[in-house]
């Protein structure tokens, strides 16, 4: 074990992506940012794009709690998972002089659940923990052989795995061990610094039976309505967007069509079809066109853009 461990840190120094930007800080508003919007988003668009401009917009949990929520989801269009933004705020205002530093604790604010409570306290304090997301979890269970173990099975061995000395350059090693080189399908073996000890490497793939996303085809009619160069909106009450700025539903009429595009959302294949409206509920918000860029927005409504 010792060896192994040992193996992974020097191919970390070597190979890791030291460079990213929430691993070169100790704020723990950053690191629990960067983890937040780690969940579901590739490593280059959080790094290159939202993670600095939220950061520029939100310097601090202060800044963030006193924040309007529209302003927190705009910073957070295109990112989906809004929910994510919604509990970052809730967070935010319940522990604007700073985050606890336990993993209990952690967990007991909204949106933080054990990997993120964990993250926070290894890559932001260095706590002896273990972090297991899908690519440690792939690793652990190629390395020592736990051909689909529970929960607890998984996690005990993560823990009796963690380099107590190193544990934050441990967890960050085998994450990235798990995107670089022990892949879901056709693992790099031949460069992996724990080839000697992996149990697992006679048939690597036996490990990583995943779940297939089942895809659900759906179709939208949404309203465009434009008046004076400003477009009504809704606030969105329905849990997939909630309180985000949506085109409004409408009943679809021939006549009125003006486009019709596809766009994928989580599990969703959706076909959009656009509609022009003429009058519409006195409730919708009413934002001036070249206002949309900053509004509260979705990817879906981004795209629905080019066509008024
Ligand atoms: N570094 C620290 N946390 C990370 C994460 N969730 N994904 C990629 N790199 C990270």
């Amino acid at each position: 074990m010792k060896k192994a461990q040992i193996e992974l840190l020097k191919w970390y120094e070597k190979e890791g992506r030291h460079e990213l930007p929430w691993r070169l800080t100790d704020n723990l508003y950053h690191v629990y940012l960067s983890e937040i919007m780690l969940q579901q988003t590739q490593v280059n668009r959080v790094r290159d794009e939202y993670y600095p401009q939220f950061l520029a917009k939100f310097p601090s949990l202060k800044a963030l709690a006193n924040a309007h929520q529209d302003d927190v989801l705009a910073a957070w269009s295109g990112l989906g998972y809004y929910s994510r933004a919604r509990n970052l705020h809730k967070t935010a205002k319940l522990t604007q002089n700073g985050l606890p530093q336990t993993t209990k604790e952690l967990m007991a604010l909204p949106g933080i659940g054990e990997y993120t409570a964990s993250a926070v306290c290894s890559f932001g304090l260095s706590q002896n923990v273990a972090v297991i997301d899908t690519n440690i979890a792939r690793v652990i269970k190629r390395h020592f052989a736990l051909l689909e173990p529970k929960v607890k099975t998984l996690s005990k061995q993560a823990k009796m795995f963690v380099n107590a000395k190193e544990p934050r350059s441990h967890n960050l090693a085998l994450m990235d061990l798990g995107s670089l080189i022990c892949l879901p399908k056709n693992p790099k073996c031949k460069e992996c610094p724990l080839e000697n000890s992996c149990l697992g490497k006679a048939e690597p793939e036996i490990y990583t039976k995943t779940k297939k996303t089942v895809y659900e085809n759906m179709e939208l009619f949404l309203g465009v309505c434009i008046k004076d160069d400003k477009i009504a909106l809704e606030t969105a009450t329905q849990k997939m967007y909630k309180d985000m700025l949506v085109l409004p539903n409408v009943e679809p009429i021939e006549e009125d069509f003006i486009a019709e595009f596809k766009h994928s959302y989580t599990k969703y294949r959706i076909t959009v079809k656009l509609y022009n409206i003429q009058g519409v509920q006195e409730d919708l918000r009413w934002i001036n066109l070249k206002d949309l860029n900053t509004a509260p927005i979705s990817s879906l409504t981004k795209k629905a853009q080019k066509f008024f």
